[in-house]
């Protein structure tokens, strides 16, 4: 949790950096623009940055009335869902970026006044526009546009022989832990930690690979219903799915996909939907893991029989040595290259590179109680929505932990989502 003042108003710093260096290099249209139904125009993203930073330091925190009342209701997240953003009477691109300087300023007034009280706004706020640059660059790759001037990070070793995917490890049954320990930051649908018992079970070293889902649609994987749900195959049909987002046909014949950047055989797939992910499990005879099975494939200390925060300990998470986290442009990385973010079981990468699907639909944990507001977790419990866990090679560093749980639509693959494996023993 952010103790102070100063350290608040830095890291808020080194934010904005982030987020404005995103779209430094892209003329207006393209910030006005509606790349993806799925997907807000940028702007919107810049203005709604900002109305919640005013609503919840400058205005909740800090006590003063909202600075541009009048656009509260654009830039309301629930108010006005993404399908709609494009016909809003939002900000231009420079009043955009005013507005985020002025919300900004007083910001900074409040905190340096009062101080960050018990920190948990803050960090509401900061983590909302680290997660708000994931979004922004969803957008940006739908759009093909590199708007960053960031070079990528540089790239560890691949391992070699490669994993694939289909390498599994053994998990103990009994006990486990789900959900945040009380102090440190955490959304409302990380608590109340609590106990679960899962049976023995058997998780993938590693996310599935490129490399293993090539050969997933040349046996078909796209064409046997059998491994399909109703619904995903439903799906598949209506929009006549046959390769994950990003792929090209041509990707499907394998010497292609090696030529063809970005696609890289021994990286996670990425831009997949829960159905494929679903489908691709079954024909392995496999599943997705519970969040349950996954938390504890992320954290169980099998020696010491507790849950650890970080899969490789204490340590803060170190981007680029535990995990491919928190990187301003670039991808995944090759399956298993951080050794050094192993879980205490010998898992790699559940934390970062992509969003693993896990089977769980989003619910609320027992206890649940809505904070700061319900329009955070709560409204999009029981409606569909299924979990994914571990964060991408986007996840900023606060918010990629072993908790955070992420949602979507079993339909969607804009976001940087890939699958890890489960079975039972
Ligand atoms: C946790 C990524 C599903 O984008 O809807 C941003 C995060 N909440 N602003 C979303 C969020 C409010 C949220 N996800
Ligand atoms: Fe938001």
């Amino acid at each position: 949790m952010i103790a102070s003042a100063p350290a608040a108003i830095q890291a808020f710093e080194e934010t904005r950096e982030r987020t404005l260096g995103l779209v430094a290099a892209l003329q207006d249209a393209e910030l006005e623009r509606v790349h993806s139904p799925l997907m807000s125009p940028l702007v919107w993203d810049l203005g709604h940055i900002a109305a919640f930073e005013d609503l919840w330091l400058g205005h909740r925190l800090g006590g003063r009335p909202l600075l541009r009342e009048d656009l509260a209701g654009i830039y309301d997240a629930f108010e006005t869902p993404r399908a709609y953003r494009g016909e809003l009477a939002m900000l231009t691109p420079e009043p955009a970026r005013a507005y985020m300087r002025a919300v900004r300023e007083r910001t900074c007034e409040v905190l340096e006044r009062q101080g960050v009280g018990d920190g948990r706004l803050t960090e509401l706020v900061l983590r909302h526009e680290q997660q708000h640059t994931e979004t922004m660059l969803q957008t940006l790759q739908l759009a093909g546009l590199n708007g960053s001037t960031d070079a990528a990070a540089p790239e560890p070793a691949a391992p070699s022989p490669a994993f694939t995917g289909l390498e599994f490890v053994e998990v103990p049954g009994g006990e486990c832990t789900l959900g945040a320990a009380a102090g440190a930051f955490a959304y409302d649908n990380e608590r109340p930690r609590h106990r679960s018992i899962v049976a023995a079970f058997l998780i993938a070293r590693t996310p599935v690979t490129n490399a293993s889902w090539l050969r997933f649609t040349e046996g078909g994987g796209y064409e046997r219903r059998e491994w399909w749900s109703d619904e995903g195959w439903a799906w598949k049909e209506q929009y006549d799915i046959t390769r994950p987002g990003g792929w090209t046909a041509d990707h499907r014949a394998e010497r292609r996909l090696h030529e063809i950047v970005p696609i890289d055989p021994s990286r996670p797939v990425v831009h997949v939907t829960w159905f494929e992910a679903d489908a691709f499990a079954r024909a392995h005879e496999a599943r997705l893991p519970t969040e349950a099975e996954w938390e504890k494939a992320a954290t169980w200390d099998h020696q010491a029989q507790v849950a650890r925060r970080f899969p490789w300990g204490e340590e803060p998470l170190a981007p680029g040595v535990h995990a491919n986290v928190d990187q301003r442009w670039g991808g995944t990385t090759a399956a298993g290259a951080y050794p050094d973010g192993a879980s205490p079981l010998g898992a790699l990468g559940m934390i970062g590179d992509v969003w693993e699907w896990t089977a769980s639909p989003f619910a609320g944990y027992p206890g649940f109680v809505a904070a700061p507001y319900r329009e955070y977790s709560e409204v999009f419990f029981g409606q569909g929505y299924k979990v994914l866990r571990g964060g991408s090679w986007a996840t900023q560093a606060r918010t990629a932990t072993a908790t955070f749980r992420n949602w979507d639509y079993p339909q969607r693959r804009q976001i940087f989502s890939g699958l890890r494996l489960a079975r039972d023993v």
